[in-house]
């Protein structure tokens, strides 16, 4: 115990002792770490970025993306123990929620608790590229079970023999995971009361969410929060989206109490780690950052860049909204200004700055 009030109290000490316990840092590209091709009726495939069927070392949570070609549907399905967070990347869906139909673009998302049922069409003329991201694990091995292997870059071998039962549970999305479809008053075999324990779903448009224009010469932008504690019950994550102007960064920093994946929307440039190494990303790349892991993400001279993030525990939204200076949608870029100091008290529960180069 003495030993780890030292390390909360001194956190470059804590970066000493805890190096054996420092996690990894990983860049993972648009073909993610393990892909699947998919049954009708949604057709096209599935990537991973991050589970624990793909050795990211988490097993809290899974991030991935359909690729869905038009007219392509994800099958109505309604978690018992899944939290899910859809995101689309590009293209365009029709979501179907509890029987209401909404068109979701570029960067708009939904939350889903458990107990709400939930399905998506590409409803536009291009592929439509839907992040996904589940909490807990397990409907990663749902989907390698329906699905069949698919190589990076692999192009459609026409035809796709999936079995009855591939296709069939697919369809039906019949696991532990995922509860017997409609509403909670239809539940089969199981006690109504569980109707009173449904959770929330709702749409997060792009613009959505507390947005606090950034701090600092490097850093311009602005960070807005999708999902926090503030708007949700649970407690188990965080989701951001921060926009980079052309050249801008998210200054290097590591996290002493979190975990945290970037996804990249739109835009390209380079991520960083401890070692120093530019590795590039772009669109559909994605940074797995473990504790402490010195990290950075850098938008290209000739880019905007789009980031969303997702971190666990949740602990940054206070931070971020202290640091910053509100902003409405539509306002033009705020002149630059400090860091506001008295974020730092927020700031020294995850963030710690790292004062060194990593060039
Ligand atoms: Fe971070």
């Amino acid at each position: 115990m003495t030993q780890s009030i030292e390390l909360e109290e001194n956190p470059a000490r804590a970066a000493r002792f805890l190096a054996e316990n420092k996690g990894i840092g990983l860049v993972i590209g648009r073909e993610g770490l393990a892909s699947f091709w998919l049954p009708a009726p949604t057709g096209g495939y599935v990537t991973f970025h991050h589970s624990p069927s793909v050795g990211t070392p988490s097993n809290t949570w899974c991030m991935g993306v359909y690729f869905v070609p038009a007219g392509g549907v994800i099958p109505a399905r309604c978690y018992m123990r899944t939290t899910g967070y859809y995101s689309v990347v590009a293209g365009q869906a029709e979501l179907v929620l509890e029987g209401k139909t909404q068109i979701l673009e570029p960067g708009d998302s939904l939350y889903v608790e458990r107990l709400n049922e939930h399905s998506f069409r590409n409803s536009g003329s291009g592929e439509l590229e839907l992040l996904w991201q589940t909490w807990y694990t397990g409907a990663d091995v749902f989907i390698e079970e329906c699905g069949i292997p698919r190589k990076a870059g692999e192009k459609q071998p026409g035809e796709i023999a999936f079995t009855p039962e591939q296709s069939s549970r697919w369809a039906e999305a019949k696991d532990w995971w995922a509860g017997p479809l409609a509403s909670p008053n239809a539940l089969h075999g199981i006690n109504n009361s569980h109707a009173t324990r449904r959770g929330e779903a709702f749409v997060v448009r792009r613009e959505d969410g507390s947005s606090s224009w950034s701090p600092g010469e490097d850093m311009q932008g602005f960070i807005t929060q999708k999902i926090s504690p503030f708007n949700t019950a649970q407690q188990q994550f965080g989701i951001h989206w921060q926009y980079l102007h052309t050249g801008m960064q998210i200054p290097p920093h590591l996290h002493m109490r979190n975990e945290e994946m970037l996804f990249v929307m739109d835009g390209h440039g380079y991520a960083q780690f401890d070692d120093g190494e530019k590795v590039p990303i772009e669109q559909g790349s994605s940074v797995w950052v473990g504790r402490y892991v010195r990290h950075t993400m850098v938008a290209a001279p000739d880019t905007t860049m789009n980031i969303q993030f997702t971190i666990t525990p949740p602990s940054l939204d206070v931070f971020f909204t202290d640091m910053g200076k509100p902003r409405k949608p539509g306002d033009p870029q705020a002149d630059i200004f400090p860091i506001d100091e008295s974020a730092f008290p927020a700031l020294k529960q995850s963030w710690i700055p790292y004062e060194g180069q990593l060039d």
